[in-house]
């Protein structure tokens, strides 16, 4: 059910919301003014995803032709209802308009919904950073860095697929 989600930017008056947002969906508090950070134009950008209220955020970089995912999460109470797969979907679309053919992203080896969200995207593991992620209760969790290559449009709206 992905039908009534609207991605919309993030702009600066929204950053306590995304931050709200970040804070739920991780249960760790994170800054407004580092989101700010995070959020640095031209290179970096946030999307938000709304339904009856926001229910998401991501927030991306691209440098040359690569992007990155810098952080996702949707609130708990609107989890599997395809928020993330939209966030997604729009992270791609603005990393093309913006040149990136790859986009990359981490994510801990302890996280299946995240694994479940990014393989059925069509990402794949291209490394793994050993012991990468600290848990608040101390032990290390290793990072797989995920892949996914970006359609590139053709003129006539025509969509090149590489299959990874
Ligand atoms: C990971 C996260 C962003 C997924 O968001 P979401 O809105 O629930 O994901 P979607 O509803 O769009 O799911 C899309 C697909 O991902 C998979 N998926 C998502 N959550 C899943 C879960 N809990 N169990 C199994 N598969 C899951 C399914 O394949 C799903 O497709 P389907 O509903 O057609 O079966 C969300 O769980 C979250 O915010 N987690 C906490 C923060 C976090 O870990 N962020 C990622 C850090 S790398």
């Amino acid at each position: 059910m992905t039908g009534d989600v609207r991605i919309v930017p993030v702009r600066r008056a929204d950053l306590s919301v995304v931050g709200a947002l970040f804070e739920v969906a991780f249960g760790e508090p994170y800054g407004e003014a580092a989101m700010g950070d995070l959020l640095k134009p031209p290179a970096s950008f946030g999307l938000m995803a709304e339904l009856d209220t926001a229910a998401g955020f991501a927030i991306a970089s691209v440098a040359a032709d690569e992007a990155e995912i810098l952080s996702i999460g949707v609130a708990p109470s609107y989890r599997q209802r395809g928020v993330g797969r939209a966030l997604l979907r729009g992270v791609v679309e603005r990393a093309a308009q913006k040149g990136a053919g790859r986009l990359f992203l981490e994510v801990g080896a302890d996280n299946p919904p995240a694994a479940a969200l990014y393989d059925a995207f069509g990402f794949r593991q291209v490394g793994l950073r050993r012991n990468y992620y600290r848990r608040a209760d101390g032990h290390r969790v290793d990072a797989r860095i995920l892949a996914y290559t970006i359609p590139q449009s053709r003129p006539g709206g025509r969509q090149e697929v590489t299959i990874p």
